[in-house]
């Protein structure tokens, strides 16, 4: 039983611990780890609309959250994967967002993501290829 609580400035610490234990090889938005001092200023701008953090007992999970342009994020705990805590936060999250579009940019590479949002019912529409073109 998973509960969907607004993210505070009091979560940074945790927030920044999950952004640790991000694997950047198969992440897309994300590649360099910001300072935590960078990581303060990010969240205390409120850059998603909707930004929960998940808590199972009163304990956080993980994080969960929606862009502005309709991207859903979430990542789980390392020690806390497979437990079903992520299939329950997302599916709170759509019935929180029931008539909207919802959109999740995957790395080919991660493929338990993939598995976890097509079993949610997220179909696959597009690649998107990505040049850093250098001046
Ligand atoms: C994707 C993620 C959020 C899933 O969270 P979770 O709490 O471990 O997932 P659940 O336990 O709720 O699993 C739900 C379903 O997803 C699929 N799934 C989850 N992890 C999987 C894995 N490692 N391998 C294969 N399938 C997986 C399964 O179908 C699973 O159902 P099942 O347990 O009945 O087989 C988690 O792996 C994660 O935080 N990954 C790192 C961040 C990330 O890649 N986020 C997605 C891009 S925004």
């Amino acid at each position: 039983m998973v509960d969907l609580r607004d993210v505070s400035l009091f979560d940074c610490r945790f927030l920044y611990n999950l952004l640790e234990q991000r694997d950047v090889s198969v992440n897309i938005s994300h590649k360099s780890m910001p300072t935590y001092e960078q990581h303060v200023v990010f969240i205390a701008s409120k850059p998603y609309p909707y930004h929960k953090v998940i808590q199972s007992y009163g304990r956080s999970v993980g994080v969960i959250y929606v862009t502005p342009h309709h991207e859903v994020g979430i990542q789980i705990e390392k020690s806390e994967l497979r437990k079903g805590y992520g299939n329950e936060a997302l599916h709170q999250l759509i019935v929180d967002h029931l008539g909207q579009r919802l959109l999740a940019n995957i790395n080919p590479a991660n493929t338990p993501s993939i598995g976890f949002f097509e079993g949610a019912g997220f179909r696959h529409i597009q690649n998107t290829y990505e040049l850093n073109a250098c001046a």
